[in-house]
C-alpha cells in the first residue's frame, strides 16, 4: 500500500509532532517551575513580614536575622539624627505645643493615645485613649500607621528603617 516515500513522510510527521509535543511540555514545565519559584519567594516575603511583626517579643534566633531588636536600637539611638528624621513628620506635626494637620508631639512618649484636648482625632485613635504611647507603641505605629491603627487619620506610609525609628523616638523623648 505505502511506498517508501509515504512511509518516510509519515514517520517524519510523527517524529516532528512528538518533538513539538516534547518542546511544548518542556516549555510548560519551565513556566510552571518559574511560577512555583515565584510563589515560593512571595511566601518567604510573607513569612519574613510575619517574623518582623512578632519577632520583638521572643525568639532570639529570629532577632539575629533581623539585626538588633528595638530596645537595643533605642538604647543606643541618636536624638540628633532623629531630629533630622523628624523632618518627615514636620509637614504635619509640630513640637512647639501647637496642633497642625496632626496633633503636637510634645512629650508624646508616655502620653496617652488621643490625649491632646483640642485635636480632632480619628475614632480609631480615640478608642485607644486608655493606652499609653510607649516607645514600642510609637515604633509600631510609625512603621506602618494603618496596620497598627486601622482607620487612623494619619496619612503617612511608614518609616521602614528600624534605626530611623529608634533615633526619631529618642528625639521625641527629648520634647516636653
Ligand atoms: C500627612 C500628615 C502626617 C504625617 C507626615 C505624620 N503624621 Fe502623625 N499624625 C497625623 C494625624 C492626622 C494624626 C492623628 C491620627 C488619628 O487620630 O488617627 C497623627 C497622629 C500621630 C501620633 C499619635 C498622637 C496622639 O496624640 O495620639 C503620633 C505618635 C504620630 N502621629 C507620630 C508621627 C511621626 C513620628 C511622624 C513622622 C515619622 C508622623 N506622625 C507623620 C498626621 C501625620
Amino acid at each position: 500500500m505505502f511506498d517508501t516515500m509515504t512511509m518516510t513522510k509519515a514517520v517524519g510527521a510523527i517524529c516532528g509532532s512528538f518533538l513539538v509535543f516534547l518542546l511544548a511540555g518542556w516549555a510548560g514545565t519551565s513556566l510552571f517551575t518559574v511560577g512555583v519559584a515565584h510563589h515560593g519567594a512571595e511566601g518567604e516575603e510573607h513569612a519574613q513580614a510575619y517574623t518582623i511583626e512578632t519577632g520583638e517579643a521572643d525568639a532570639p534566633a529570629e532577632a539575629v536575622e533581623e539585626g538588633p531588636d528595638f530596645a537595643t536600637l533605642l538604647a543606643s539611638a541618636d536624638p540628633a539624627a532623629g531630629e533630622a528624621v523628624f523632618k518627615k513628620c514636620a509637614a504635619c506635626h509640630k513640637v512647639d505645643g501647637a496642633n497642625a494637620v496632626g496633633p503636637h508631639l510634645n512629650g508624646v512618649v508616655g502620653r496617652n493615645h488621643a490625649a491632646v484636648p483640642d485635636f480632632a482625632y480619628s475614632e480609631a485613635n480615640i478608642a485607644l485613649s486608655a493606652e499609653v504611647w510607649t516607645a514600642e507603641a510609637i515604633n509600631s505605629f510609625i512603621e506602618n500607621p494603618k496596620k497598627y491603627m486601622p482607620g487612623t487619620k494619619m496619612a503617612f506610609a511608614g518609616l521602614p528603617k528600624a534605626q530611623d525609628r529608634a533615633n526619631l523616638i529618642a528625639y521625641l523623648s527629648t520634647t516636653k
